[in-house]
Protein backbone atom coordinates (compact mmCIF):
# COMPACT_ATOMS: atom_id res chain seq x y z
CA UNK A 1 0.00 0.00 0.00
CA UNK A 2 1.63 3.51 -0.98
CA UNK A 3 1.59 6.57 1.00
CA UNK A 4 -1.12 7.44 -2.16
CA UNK A 5 -3.39 4.79 -1.35
CA UNK A 6 -3.43 5.22 1.93
CA UNK A 7 -4.46 8.80 1.59
CA UNK A 8 -7.33 8.29 -0.91
CA UNK A 9 -8.44 5.57 1.35
CA UNK A 10 -8.67 7.41 4.42
CA UNK A 11 -10.36 10.46 2.72
CA UNK A 12 -12.96 8.15 1.04
CA UNK A 13 -13.85 7.14 4.53
CA UNK A 14 -14.02 10.46 5.53
CA UNK A 15 -16.31 11.40 3.10
CA UNK A 16 -18.95 9.60 4.72
CA UNK A 17 -17.40 9.60 8.37
CA UNK A 18 -15.96 12.97 9.52
CA UNK A 19 -13.79 11.07 12.30
CA UNK A 20 -11.46 14.42 12.74
CA UNK A 21 -12.05 17.54 14.62
CA UNK A 22 -11.10 20.97 13.54
CA UNK A 23 -10.36 24.04 15.96
CA UNK A 24 -12.46 26.03 13.27
CA UNK A 25 -15.62 24.08 14.45
CA UNK A 26 -15.73 25.74 17.60
CA UNK A 27 -17.71 29.24 17.56
CA UNK A 28 -15.33 31.72 19.77
CA UNK A 29 -12.19 29.89 18.15
CA UNK A 30 -13.59 30.72 14.63
CA UNK A 31 -14.73 34.38 15.59
CA UNK A 32 -10.87 34.69 16.66
CA UNK A 33 -9.38 33.14 13.23
CA UNK A 34 -12.49 35.46 11.16
CA UNK A 35 -11.05 38.40 12.90
CA UNK A 36 -7.58 38.41 12.15
CA UNK A 37 -8.54 37.48 8.69
CA UNK A 38 -10.67 40.88 8.64
CA UNK A 39 -10.43 42.66 11.91
CA UNK A 40 -13.04 45.03 10.62
CA UNK A 41 -16.00 42.45 9.56
CA UNK A 42 -15.05 39.15 10.89
CA UNK A 43 -15.89 38.17 7.91
CA UNK A 44 -15.48 34.41 6.17
CA UNK A 45 -12.13 34.66 4.17
CA UNK A 46 -14.21 34.42 0.96
CA UNK A 47 -16.07 37.36 1.94
CA UNK A 48 -12.82 38.77 2.97
CA UNK A 49 -11.87 37.61 -0.88
CA UNK A 50 -14.42 38.93 -2.65
CA UNK A 51 -13.83 42.64 -0.89
CA UNK A 52 -10.42 42.40 -1.68
CA UNK A 53 -11.16 41.52 -5.26
CA UNK A 54 -13.34 45.24 -5.35
CA UNK A 55 -15.94 43.17 -8.32
CA UNK A 56 -13.52 41.36 -10.02
CA UNK A 57 -14.58 38.24 -11.47
CA UNK A 58 -12.98 34.89 -13.03
CA UNK A 59 -14.35 33.51 -15.94
CA UNK A 60 -12.54 29.60 -15.24
CA UNK A 61 -11.25 28.56 -12.17
CA UNK A 62 -9.43 25.52 -10.95
CA UNK A 63 -9.70 24.18 -7.85
CA UNK A 64 -7.13 21.24 -6.47
CA UNK A 65 -8.00 18.80 -3.98
CA UNK A 66 -11.90 19.66 -3.70
CA UNK A 67 -13.05 17.09 -1.32
CA UNK A 68 -16.47 17.34 -1.16
CA UNK A 69 -17.06 20.47 -3.07
CA UNK A 70 -18.34 22.13 0.08
CA UNK A 71 -15.64 25.33 -0.94
CA UNK A 72 -16.44 25.43 -4.39
CA UNK A 73 -20.23 25.35 -3.54
CA UNK A 74 -19.59 28.72 -1.66
CA UNK A 75 -17.21 29.83 -4.17
CA UNK A 76 -20.27 29.58 -6.69
CA UNK A 77 -22.99 31.15 -4.65
CA UNK A 78 -20.30 34.36 -4.17
CA UNK A 79 -20.35 34.09 -8.06
CA UNK A 80 -16.92 35.16 -8.26
CA UNK A 81 -16.35 32.50 -11.41
CA UNK A 82 -18.37 31.44 -14.57
CA UNK A 83 -16.90 27.77 -14.34
CA UNK A 84 -15.12 25.90 -11.71
CA UNK A 85 -12.83 22.61 -12.63
CA UNK A 86 -12.25 21.22 -9.54
CA UNK A 87 -10.00 17.95 -8.58
CA UNK A 88 -9.24 15.04 -5.87
CA UNK A 89 -7.71 12.11 -5.25
CA UNK A 90 -10.87 10.23 -3.50
CA UNK A 91 -13.70 8.99 -5.69
CA UNK A 92 -16.20 8.67 -2.88
CA UNK A 93 -15.64 12.67 -1.98
CA UNK A 94 -15.73 13.66 -5.83
CA UNK A 95 -19.14 11.49 -5.62
CA UNK A 96 -20.70 13.10 -3.02
CA UNK A 97 -19.42 16.63 -4.58
CA UNK A 98 -21.46 15.96 -7.65
CA UNK A 99 -24.83 15.08 -5.93
CA UNK A 100 -24.45 18.37 -3.75
CA UNK A 101 -26.80 20.95 -5.28
CA UNK A 102 -25.83 23.89 -3.01
CA UNK A 103 -27.68 26.80 -1.51
CA UNK A 104 -29.99 29.23 -3.87
CA UNK A 105 -29.34 29.42 -7.40
CA UNK A 106 -25.82 29.80 -8.82
CA UNK A 107 -25.07 30.34 -12.60
CA UNK A 108 -21.25 29.54 -12.19
CA UNK A 109 -20.92 25.95 -13.68
CA UNK A 110 -18.84 23.27 -11.13
CA UNK A 111 -17.39 20.22 -12.97
CA UNK A 112 -15.55 17.55 -10.86
CA UNK A 113 -13.11 14.94 -11.81
CA UNK A 114 -10.37 12.14 -10.58
CA UNK A 115 -6.43 13.24 -10.31
CA UNK A 116 -3.63 12.79 -8.06
CA UNK A 117 -2.20 16.21 -7.38
CA UNK A 118 1.21 15.07 -7.12
CA UNK A 119 1.16 13.73 -10.81
CA UNK A 120 -1.09 16.20 -12.43
CA UNK A 121 -0.48 17.95 -15.30
CA UNK A 122 -2.97 20.90 -16.08
CA UNK A 123 -3.61 22.51 -19.42
CA UNK A 124 -1.59 25.48 -20.23
CA UNK A 125 -2.69 29.21 -19.90
CA UNK A 126 -6.36 27.81 -19.03
CA UNK A 127 -7.36 29.02 -16.15
CA UNK A 128 -7.81 33.03 -13.96
CA UNK A 129 -7.56 31.45 -10.57
CA UNK A 130 -6.25 28.20 -8.81
CA UNK A 131 -7.97 27.92 -5.11
CA UNK A 132 -6.44 25.63 -2.89
CA UNK A 133 -8.70 25.12 0.06
CA UNK A 134 -6.76 22.86 2.69
CA UNK A 135 -5.27 20.83 0.44
CA UNK A 136 -2.11 22.27 -0.63
CA UNK A 137 -0.30 21.06 2.87
CA UNK A 138 -1.29 17.20 1.54
CA UNK A 139 0.93 17.85 -1.33
CA UNK A 140 4.34 16.34 -1.37
CA UNK A 141 5.38 17.28 -4.97
CA UNK A 142 4.85 20.78 -3.85
CA UNK A 143 8.09 22.41 -6.34
CA UNK A 144 6.46 20.03 -9.78
CA UNK A 145 2.95 21.26 -8.70
CA UNK A 146 3.83 24.98 -8.44
CA UNK A 147 5.04 24.93 -12.07
CA UNK A 148 1.92 23.34 -13.46
CA UNK A 149 -0.21 26.08 -11.29
CA UNK A 150 2.00 28.81 -12.65
CA UNK A 151 1.85 27.77 -16.29
CA UNK A 152 -1.77 26.83 -16.20
CA UNK A 153 -2.60 30.49 -15.36
CA UNK A 154 -3.98 33.07 -17.86
CA UNK A 155 -1.74 36.72 -17.50
CA UNK A 156 -3.02 38.62 -14.67
CA UNK A 157 -4.51 34.94 -13.05
CA UNK A 158 -4.37 34.62 -9.34
CA UNK A 159 -3.83 31.82 -6.57
CA UNK A 160 -5.82 31.55 -3.55
CA UNK A 161 -4.85 29.52 -0.46
CA UNK A 162 -6.51 28.76 2.56
CA UNK A 163 -4.31 26.38 4.38
CA UNK A 164 -2.50 24.77 7.15
CA UNK A 165 1.19 26.58 6.99
CA UNK A 166 2.19 24.75 10.28
CA UNK A 167 5.17 22.50 11.33
CA UNK A 168 5.26 19.35 8.76
CA UNK A 169 4.54 15.81 10.53
CA UNK A 170 8.41 15.28 10.26
CA UNK A 171 9.09 18.68 12.15
CA UNK A 172 7.45 17.57 15.46
CA UNK A 173 9.70 17.55 18.39
CA UNK A 174 8.95 17.23 22.23
CA UNK A 175 10.47 21.00 22.79
CA UNK A 176 8.54 22.13 19.72
CA UNK A 177 5.42 20.57 21.62
CA UNK A 178 6.44 22.75 25.33
CA UNK A 179 3.84 24.81 25.44
CA UNK A 180 0.85 23.38 23.43
CA UNK A 181 1.84 20.95 26.81
CA UNK A 182 1.96 23.47 28.95
CA UNK A 183 -1.08 25.00 28.13
CA UNK A 184 -2.81 21.37 28.10
CA UNK A 185 -1.83 20.95 31.45
CA UNK A 186 -2.98 24.26 33.11
CA UNK A 187 -6.97 22.85 32.16
CA UNK A 188 -8.88 21.27 34.47
CA UNK A 189 -9.02 17.27 34.02
CA UNK A 190 -13.05 16.81 32.66
CA UNK A 191 -11.94 19.31 30.06
CA UNK A 192 -9.09 17.15 28.33
CA UNK A 193 -10.12 13.53 26.56
CA UNK A 194 -6.37 12.43 26.68
CA UNK A 195 -4.38 12.41 29.82
CA UNK A 196 -1.72 13.46 27.49
CA UNK A 197 -0.52 15.51 24.64
CA UNK A 198 1.09 13.19 22.17
CA UNK A 199 2.97 14.93 19.24
CA UNK A 200 0.56 15.88 16.90
CA UNK A 201 0.94 13.33 14.21
CA UNK A 202 -2.30 12.06 12.07
CA UNK A 203 -1.07 7.97 11.85
CA UNK A 204 -3.82 7.39 9.09
CA UNK A 205 -3.38 10.25 6.85
CA UNK A 206 -0.21 9.88 5.17
CA UNK A 207 -0.28 13.08 3.44
CA UNK A 208 -1.59 14.72 6.74
CA UNK A 209 0.76 18.24 6.82
CA UNK A 210 3.26 15.95 5.03
CA UNK A 211 5.32 19.46 3.63
CA UNK A 212 3.09 22.35 5.42
CA UNK A 213 6.22 23.85 6.37
CA UNK A 214 7.49 24.36 3.11
CA UNK A 215 4.64 25.95 1.74
CA UNK A 216 5.08 29.16 2.08
CA UNK A 217 8.98 29.67 1.28
CA UNK A 218 8.36 27.63 -1.90
CA UNK A 219 5.22 29.86 -3.04
CA UNK A 220 7.50 32.88 -2.85
CA UNK A 221 9.95 31.51 -5.08
CA UNK A 222 7.98 31.11 -8.25
CA UNK A 223 5.23 33.73 -7.08
CA UNK A 224 4.68 37.24 -5.40
CA UNK A 225 2.34 37.54 -2.76
CA UNK A 226 -0.17 40.35 -2.73
CA UNK A 227 -2.27 39.37 0.23
CA UNK A 228 -1.71 37.39 3.50
CA UNK A 229 -3.92 36.96 5.88
CA UNK A 230 -2.45 34.52 8.96
CA UNK A 231 -5.07 33.55 11.17
CA UNK A 232 -3.14 31.58 13.89
CA UNK A 233 -4.32 28.31 15.80
CA UNK A 234 -1.04 27.76 16.49
CA UNK A 235 -2.38 26.64 20.26
CA UNK A 236 -5.66 25.73 19.25
CA UNK A 237 -5.32 23.52 16.56
CA UNK A 238 -3.50 21.22 18.26
CA UNK A 239 -4.87 20.80 21.32
CA UNK A 240 -9.04 21.17 20.37
CA UNK A 241 -9.02 17.57 19.35
CA UNK A 242 -8.06 16.39 22.73
CA UNK A 243 -10.45 18.49 24.46
CA UNK A 244 -13.85 18.19 25.53
CA UNK A 245 -15.84 21.32 23.99
CA UNK A 246 -18.93 20.69 25.73
CA UNK A 247 -16.79 21.07 28.75
CA UNK A 248 -15.22 24.40 27.77
CA UNK A 249 -15.76 27.85 30.30
CA UNK A 250 -15.97 30.94 28.72
CA UNK A 251 -12.84 31.93 31.14
CA UNK A 252 -10.99 28.71 29.41
CA UNK A 253 -12.20 29.45 25.81
CA UNK A 254 -10.41 33.43 26.75
CA UNK A 255 -7.15 31.34 28.23
CA UNK A 256 -6.99 29.54 25.07
CA UNK A 257 -7.38 32.06 22.91
CA UNK A 258 -4.37 34.22 24.76
CA UNK A 259 -2.18 31.38 24.70
CA UNK A 260 -2.55 30.95 20.92
CA UNK A 261 -2.21 34.44 20.26
CA UNK A 262 1.11 34.61 22.52
CA UNK A 263 2.73 31.63 20.70
CA UNK A 264 2.21 33.52 17.25
CA UNK A 265 3.56 36.43 18.74
CA UNK A 266 6.59 35.05 20.46
CA UNK A 267 7.08 32.75 17.33
CA UNK A 268 6.47 35.06 14.84
CA UNK A 269 4.64 31.75 12.81
CA UNK A 270 0.95 31.49 11.98
CA UNK A 271 -0.02 27.67 11.66
CA UNK A 272 -2.82 29.10 9.23
CA UNK A 273 -3.17 31.76 6.52
CA UNK A 274 -5.51 32.78 4.01
CA UNK A 275 -2.72 33.68 0.88
CA UNK A 276 -3.35 35.67 -2.78
CA UNK A 277 -0.70 35.39 -4.78
CA UNK A 278 0.29 36.00 -8.74
CA UNK A 279 2.87 34.23 -10.66
CA UNK A 280 5.63 35.94 -11.66
CA UNK A 281 6.58 36.28 -15.33
CA UNK A 282 8.76 36.58 -18.52
CA UNK A 283 12.20 36.06 -17.50
CA UNK A 284 11.68 35.62 -13.46
CA UNK A 285 8.89 33.17 -14.27
CA UNK A 286 10.95 31.17 -16.16
CA UNK A 287 14.04 31.36 -13.48
CA UNK A 288 11.45 31.07 -10.53
CA UNK A 289 10.76 27.59 -13.06
CA UNK A 290 14.22 26.14 -13.49
CA UNK A 291 14.51 26.76 -9.33
CA UNK A 292 11.76 24.77 -8.64
CA UNK A 293 13.06 22.09 -10.96
CA UNK A 294 15.92 21.81 -9.98
CA UNK A 295 15.23 21.97 -5.74
CA UNK A 296 12.85 18.54 -7.41
CA UNK A 297 16.01 17.38 -8.78
CA UNK A 298 17.44 17.66 -5.68
CA UNK A 299 14.70 16.47 -3.40
CA UNK A 300 14.61 13.14 -5.85
CA UNK A 301 18.23 12.69 -6.02
CA UNK A 302 18.68 12.25 -2.06
CA UNK A 303 15.46 10.55 -1.75
CA UNK A 304 13.21 13.24 -0.74
CA UNK A 305 11.25 14.04 2.55
CA UNK A 306 10.65 11.24 4.73
CA UNK A 307 7.47 9.42 3.38
CA UNK A 308 4.75 8.81 5.80
CA UNK A 309 5.11 4.94 5.63
CA UNK A 310 8.98 5.50 6.95
CA UNK A 311 7.59 8.55 9.28
CA UNK A 312 6.04 5.38 11.09
CA UNK A 313 8.96 3.44 11.51
CA UNK A 314 10.93 6.45 12.52
CA UNK A 315 8.26 6.53 15.68
CA UNK A 316 8.18 3.27 16.67
C1 LIG B 1 -8.36 18.49 4.21
S1 LIG B 1 -9.13 17.84 2.77
C2 LIG B 1 -9.69 19.32 2.01
C3 LIG B 1 -10.85 19.10 1.11
C4 LIG B 1 -11.57 20.36 0.63
N1 LIG B 1 -10.73 21.23 -0.14
C5 LIG B 1 -12.15 21.09 1.82
O1 LIG B 1 -11.69 22.17 2.15
O2 LIG B 1 -13.11 20.56 2.42
C6 LIG B 1 -7.75 17.34 1.76
C7 LIG B 1 -8.15 16.76 0.43
O3 LIG B 1 -6.96 16.41 -0.30
C8 LIG B 1 -7.26 15.25 -1.06
N2 LIG B 1 -6.04 14.54 -1.44
C9 LIG B 1 -5.14 13.89 -0.65
N3 LIG B 1 -4.16 13.37 -1.41
C10 LIG B 1 -4.43 13.70 -2.70
C11 LIG B 1 -3.77 13.50 -3.95
N4 LIG B 1 -2.62 12.82 -4.01
N5 LIG B 1 -4.32 14.02 -5.07
C12 LIG B 1 -5.48 14.72 -5.02
N6 LIG B 1 -6.17 14.94 -3.87
C13 LIG B 1 -5.64 14.46 -2.72
C14 LIG B 1 -8.12 14.42 -0.12
O4 LIG B 1 -8.87 13.44 -0.81
C15 LIG B 1 -8.98 15.50 0.53
O5 LIG B 1 -10.19 15.66 -0.14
Amino acid sequence: VTDFDAARAFWDAESEHHSHTSWLEHPEFSLYALRQIDPVNAEWPVDWFQIWLRGRRFRRALSIGCGTGAFERDIASHNLCDEIFAFDASYASLRAAGGERGTGHSPTRIRYFAADFNTVTLPRRAFDIVFFHQSLHHVDRIEELLIEVMTSLRRGGLVYLDEYIGPSRFDWTNERLQPHRAAFAALPEHMRAVPDLELPIQQDDPSEAVRSSDILPLLRVGFDVRAFRPYGGNILSVLYPKLKPDALTSETVDALIAADRKLVQETNESYYGVVVARPRRGLAGWLAARRYREMAWRRKSVGGAPTATRDADALR
